[in-house]
């Protein structure tokens, strides 16, 4: 069995029907039924022993564990705003975040061709509320949730072949960003009396198989933001994942409800926030209690604020040295800053970078080219405008 498990990291696998209880359970894994608390164990500690994921730190830092200054506790911003001004009232908090719609509306409106080469993923989106914003901002968003397509929006059917077959592989665009709000039921310490009952009959292994299938293909496309969205619970250690980057309760943005929630990846955590008192306490659980799909649908709803300040916050327009530091994660970032602050444009960059990059994946040629460029930039913007 446990060599099996060993086998579930970072490769793109198929595993098809089965027992359903939810549809994450919807998988058959074969022989991989459920796992003992000591296989349990092992397995946990085989993730630990091998380090914050396992990518070619060769060729890529996308699974950077995120330097201890990058990590956001939203409810820090959140005190010292409500030092100052106060709660936002739920009109104000409105407001806000209408202001955020209108950004990314806007983007859309002026930004349209830029962003529309540009994809992004956005895995277990059955509401499709984390992704609105990139969608109105003009980019290209592909939704995957089971309960939307059986077929095309299974993650367990995840593969090269998936990829390449339904996508032509997004047609040479840039996978900017990947989105995953993974299912959480046998992960959340909200469910913890059926941990051990779920280990055993093999459901936490479909969930964690999901967790890898999600990994896998930010390993494969390498996007310059990736983001897996779970509440407070068991998923980093079970699946191998780096620390987490951003902690928030709904109401740090326009809900009136707690909801510890925990995002893990690569990306900007210094989110705006609209901060209102969480009159309805954590009200998850009192009024959405029950195990019917829609009520598990309601519950699991992605929160519209924190949808905009997250794009906000991580969009490539307000943030294009983010986005190109992200994108040739393996330059030296100074390198990449010079050439940003010279002028040169995201065109001319990935002229010069690319071969050095993709080709011969000569770093330091890289670095030399856009330093040199940075250098003689009045001359080669010039030359490039001719
Ligand atoms: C925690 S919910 C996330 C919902 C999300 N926040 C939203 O606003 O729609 C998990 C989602 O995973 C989906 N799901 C479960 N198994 C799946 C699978 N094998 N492939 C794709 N989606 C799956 C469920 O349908 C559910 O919508």
């Amino acid at each position: 069995m446990l060599d099996a498990i060993a086998q579930l990291p970072l490769t793109f696998q198929n595993i098809n029907a089965g027992v359903a209880t939810a549809p994450e359970h919807a998988a058959d894994l074969g022989d991989l039924a459920g796992l003992s608390p000591q296989e349990m164990k092992a397995m946990v500690e085989r993730f630990a022993a091998a380090g914050p994921l396992f990518a070619n730190s060769e060729v890529t830092r996308v699974f950077d564990p995120p330097a201890a200054e990058k990590v956001v506790r939203l409810a820090d911003k959140v005190r010292q705003q409500v030092e100052s001004n106060g709660w936002m009232t739920p009109a104000q908090a409105r407001a806000r975040i209408e202001q955020w719609q209108e950004q990314a509306a806007e983007q859309g409106r002026d930004n349209w061709s830029e962003n529309g080469n540009r994809v992004v993923l956005s895995f277990f989106d059955y509401t499709g509320e984390w992704s609105r914003p990139w969608e109105e901002a003009g980019y290209e968003v592909w939704r995957f949730d089971i309960q939307r397509d059986e077929d095309v929006g299974d993650v367990n059917a995840f593969c090269v072949d998936f990829f390449s077959d339904w996508f032509g592989d997004f047609e040479g665009k840039e996978i900017y960003a990947i989105l995953a709000a993974c299912p959480c039921t046998d992960f959340s310490s909200a469910g913890a009396r059926h941990f051990a009952a779920k280990d055993a009959d093999g459901r936490t292994l479909k969930s964690i198989r999901l967790v890898h299938k999600t990994l896998a293909a930010i390993e494969y496309f390498k996007p310059a933001i990736w983001a897996i969205e779970n509440p407070v619970g068991r998923i980093e250690k079970l699946c191998g994942l780096p620390p987490w980057r951003l902690a928030f309760h709904p109401h740090h943005l326009g809900e009136d409800y707690t909801k510890k929630t925990l995002i893990w990846g690569r990306f900007n955590a210094d989110l705006p926030v609209a901060p209102c008192e969480a009159t309805a306490g954590s009200k998850m659980h009192t009024l959405y209690g029950g195990s019917s799909i829609a009520t598990k649908n309601a519950r699991s709803a992605t929160p519209p604020g924190f949808s905009y300040a997250f794009f906000q916050a991580n969009n490539a327009i307000d943030h294009p040295l983010m986005a190109l530091a992200n994108r040739y994660d393996m330059l030296d970032p100074a390198a990449v800053e010079a050439a940003v602050q010279a002028g040169l444009s995201e065109d001319e960059i990935k002229d010069l970078v690319d071969d050095f990059y993709y080709m011969e994946l000569d770093y330091q040629g890289a670095n030399d080219a856009l330093l040199e460029a940075a250098d003689a930039a009045p001359t080669f913007s010039m030359w490039a405008s001719l």
